[in-house]
């Protein structure tokens, strides 16, 4: 077997379908990237027009093959209304990533109950409903589907200055654990992948001279990551072959970050 057939035999997605909720941004877009690079259909999903129908220009212009719907994650006829679309397609949904994501740099005290739920809601409600929604589609059509949640390094010991968004990772990682373990029997992989720090639309105003001084400081290989360095973890966390027997697992993608003290 050439080294090129092993490759497609162990990462290819030929003939699956991708849902990435959140595609319309930088990671996710770079997950749409790497699901039709491999060979899947992907629907890019989210809640920027302009950014989903630029997201499916550049994914057909490499040779791929991609639709945008339009839906807030957050919404629960929104999600019914993509099921029926895949459904009326004749898809499946043989990966689903949940990639929304909101952030804030406010103080503690200053945390308003509007801004708490405005991240909870997207960050948290947001995979659930997903997981619900698109996780039931997956039950009643056999498929042996994965879905990967995109939590943070945050959810881990504390970061500072993103207090709200942090703990809705962290409870992202527990959905993930525990519905990893509630359909590992029926064919349904579900797995988290934490980022370290790249800079994109969610996290610009956290990104603060200092900060970011104090992220290369803390990070040994000392720099930002760039999403497609992203897209060996997704597409081994999609894959059926590849990540066959992974579940309930966090894979971390930080140059290192989580894995230093001082
Ligand atoms: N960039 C990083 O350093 C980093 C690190 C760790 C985790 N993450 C996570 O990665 C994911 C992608 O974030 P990003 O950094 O690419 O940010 P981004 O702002 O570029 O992308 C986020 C996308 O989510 C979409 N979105 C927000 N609310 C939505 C909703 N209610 N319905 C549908 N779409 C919605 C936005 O329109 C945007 O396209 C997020 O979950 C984020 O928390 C990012």
């Amino acid at each position: 077997m050439s080294s090129a057939d092993y490759l497609k035999r162990m990462f290819g997605l030929d003939g699956l379908t991708a849902v990435v909720i959140g595609g319309t941004g930088t990671l996710g877009g770079s997950f749409c990237d790497a699901l039709a690079g491999a060979g899947a259909h992907v629907v890019v999903v989210g809640r920027n027009d302009e950014h989903g129908h630029e997201r499916v220009r550049l994914v057909q212009a490499a040779g791929g093959s991609a639709e945008y719907f339009s839906c807030d994650a957050t919404s629960r006829d929104g999600l019914d209304s993509l099921v029926a679309h895949l459904r009326a397609a004749g898809r499946e949904a043989n990966v689903l990533i949940n990639g929304a994501g909101v952030n804030s740099p406010t103080p503690f005290l200053e945390i308003s109950e509007d801004e708490w739920d405005r991240i909870l809601n997207v960050n948290l409600r947001g995979v659930r409903l997903a997981c619900q929604v698109v996780g039931k589609y997956m039950l009643e059509k056999g498929t042996k589907g994965s879905i990967i949640n995109i939590a943070s390094v945050s959810a881990g010991p504390p970061l500072s200055r993103v207090f709200t968004y942090s703990l809705s990772k962290a409870a992202v990682l527990n959905l993930t654990q525990n519905l990893a373990r509630e359909w590992a029997t029926k064919g349904i992989r579900v797995n988290a992948l934490s980022p370290g720090f790249f800079p994109a639309e969610q996290n610009r105003k956290v990104l603060t001279p200092d900060r970011v001084e104090n992220i290369m400081r803390h990070t040994p290989m000392a720099r930002f990551g760039s999403p497609e360095e992203l897209a060996g973890g997704i597409l081994l966390l999609a894959s059926p072959t590849a990540g066959s027997f992974l579940t309930g697992q966090n894979l971390l993608i930080d140059g290192g970050f989580t894995a230093m003290t001082i």
